[in-house]
């Protein structure tokens, strides 16, 4: 019996110092709509809370035969699985592209995300857990956008 040929995809979530996964995706190309067939961890360092909601929502869209949207929720495992959706759809798309998020205090946004993703989820927690937005509040917006990103499902 003859395969039939597979589009293939592969996509990378690094949270430095926290959680890590490489996946591959399969889906057969033979179809008009083509149907997700395997999706596989090739690397993973995740604590056990991501790695159930990953395994949960892996089975999902295997058995619905499509990438489905990442669970709803503020845990950082929710997170983490809507930022694998997200990429295996090419949706993810951050709302601010510089390095630098706070001018005046010197705040990354890498800063900022990782607040997010450990439960900062108002502009006041992350101001409080990184400094940002505490002197002219310009990036105040660029806060909040951030925060929306990472909390709500997409
Ligand atoms: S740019 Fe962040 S407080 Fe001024």
């Amino acid at each position: 019996m003859q395969v039939p040929p597979a589009h293939i995809k592969n996509i990378e979530v690094d949270w430095l110092g926290r959680d890590q996964v490489e996946i591959e995706a399969r889906w057969e190309s033979q179809t008009s709509s083509p149907r997700l067939q395997a999706m596989e961890l090739r690397m993973a360092v995740i604590c056990s809370e991501v790695r159930q909601a990953l395994q949960v929502w892996i089975q999902d869209c295997l058995r619905a035969g499509q990438v489905l949207e990442g669970p709803e929720g503020r845990g950082h495992a929710e997170m983490f699985v809507r930022e694998v959706s997200l990429k295996l759809r090419d949706q993810f798309t951050p709302p601010f592209a510089e390095t630098e998020m706070c001018h005046c205090r010197v705040v990354t946004t890498a800063q900022v995300d990782r607040a997010v993703v450990s439960g900062c989820h108002s502009p006041r927690e992350v101001s409080r857990a990184t400094t940002a937005s505490t002197s002219c509040g310009t990036c105040r917006p660029d806060v909040e956008a951030w925060i929306r990103f990472r909390c709500e499902a997409r």
